[in-house]
């Protein structure tokens, strides 16, 4: 059967936080057609490949994407239709061609991601097979374990805790469906804590809970307590930090504004020492900033063996960025959010490298998600072995984990799920 591109056409959808974003169907000339939306960031690293906004103030406070849409449905679509829609790589390096720049920055990698993700999508629809399995084949069975952010700060909450994610990490689940009920009676048991201590159970942008707390190390011991209250232990249920610490970082000082104070980069490693030392965290993401190398090699001498270093704004899931990286000793761990890097290839390739040199990989929603599941399904394919899709309310996040216990449904005794992290 031919697969053949028939017609390619974009339109402006909204986001969780209500803001714009782009949608892109996919039609064949066999008649059939699917969809992709892309997500957007809030505390977006510096490398990341270019998102197009129409930075028209009178309209949607300049975030408006319909110059991404026109790009879609004026020059992208021309450029592929005709074209045999399974050949991922070709239609990649075609719409890379055709925006010309370094970072997609012409035609914007929020258009070309939601047109490479939809026909990818639109082609596993025409083999008649679930996502995961047109991506991973007969490798794919390899549930992943998630790191659910229950508790929020940074840059995505109004209180004032420095680090951006507090998350609890189900590794000694035997199934991502026992994984899921771990993580939701813990989230249960948060809210009720929150509220014996008079404090906010409202929620921050990823779903989990965002109250005043006194400080960082606070969030992590309600976290255990939480755990407790549910009869589970910290063997089974750890804690994974994202302190995203490119938003409290400036001329090489960290910043705790609860504190008032401010670390360098040798003082804010020794910190990360007593964190790893006294709690039971598993695993940093971005616990530097993306521009402090020698302290991420340090970092990684220092803490590499005994903790999972994840380098998301560092690396920007950019496969040139993370071979660096591993050739100089950055963390040992990567983040794989698609959107960084524009194409749905670059971002399989950037998993292979890691996977190559030996480091986990944690594929990753953004803050400002849609209804698309896509990542759920590259998990598996890409036996990712982690995801990070936010906390345990919310559709938005709801929907990742979901299409997760279809897939384990599906994948009935073949399905796999073990714990990552064999550090
Ligand atoms: P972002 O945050 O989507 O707002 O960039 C997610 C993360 O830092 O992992
Ligand atoms: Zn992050």
């Amino acid at each position: 059967m031919e697969r053949i591109i028939s017609r390619i056409k974009a339109r402006q959808i909204f986001d969780s936080r209500g803001v714009p974003t782009i949608e892109t169907e996919v039609l064949l000339t066999n008649g059939i057609k699917a969809c992709a939306a892309v997500p957007s960031g809030a505390s977006t690293g510096k490398f990341e490949a270019y998102e197009l906004r129409d930075g028209d103030d009178n309209n949607y406070f300049g975030k408006g994407v319909l110059q991404a849409v026109r790009n879609v449905n004026d020059i992208i679509s021309h450029e592929l239709s005709g074209k045999d829609v399974t050949k991922q790589l070709k239609i990649d390096d075609l719409m890379i061609a055709l925006d010309g720049s370094e970072n997609k920055s012409n035609l914007g990698a929020n258009a070309i991601l939601s047109v490479s993700l939809a026909c990818a999508r639109a082609a596993a629809n025409s083999f008649n097979i679930p996502l995961y399995k047109y991506l991973g084949g007969i490798n794919a069975t390899y549930l992943p374990c998630p790191m659910m952010n229950i508790l929020n700060g940074g840059a995505h909450a109004d209180n004032k805790l420095t680090f951006q994610e507090f998350m609890i990490v189900p590794l000694g689940a035997k199934t991502f469906f026992e994984a899921m009920k771990f993580g939701v009676e813990i989230f249960h048991s948060l809210k009720l804590l929150l509220k014996s201590k008079g404090l906010n159970t409202s929620v921050g942008d990823e779903g989990g809970f965002a109250p005043d707390l006194a400080s960082d190390v606070q969030a992590i011991e309600l976290l255990m307590k939480a755990i407790e209250d549910t009869s589970l232990t910290t063997d089974k249920v750890s804690i994974a930090i994202d302190a995203a610490a490119s938003e409290f970082y400036s001329d090489g000082q960290y910043f705790f504004e609860y504190e008032n104070k401010a670390l360098d980069t040798r003082q804010m490693v020794s910190h990360w020492e007593n964190i790893v030392n006294n709690y039971p965290v598993v695993s940093i993401e971005d616990a530097l900033d993306e521009e402090d190398y020698s302290g991420w090699k340090t970092l990684t001498e220092v803490l590499g063996d005994k903790c999972q270093l994840v380098g998301d704004d560092l690396f920007t899931t950019n496969p040139q960025r993370l071979k660096k990286g591993i050739e100089e000793g950055w963390a040992n761990s990567i983040l794989i959010k698609p959107n960084q890097i524009g194409t749905l290839s670059e971002t399989i390739d950037t998993v292979n490298i890691a996977q190559d040199a030996g480091y986990t990989t944690v594929m990753s929603h953004r803050s400002g998600e849609t209804e698309d599941t896509f990542i759920a399904d590259l998990a598996v394919a890409l036996n990712c072995g982690q995801i990070k899709t936010g906390s345990l309310s919310r559709s938005e996040r709801m929907c990742k984990y979901n299409r997760l216990l279809k897939i384990e449904e599906e994948l009935c005794t073949e399905a796999e799920y073990k714990n990552p992290f064999s550090l």
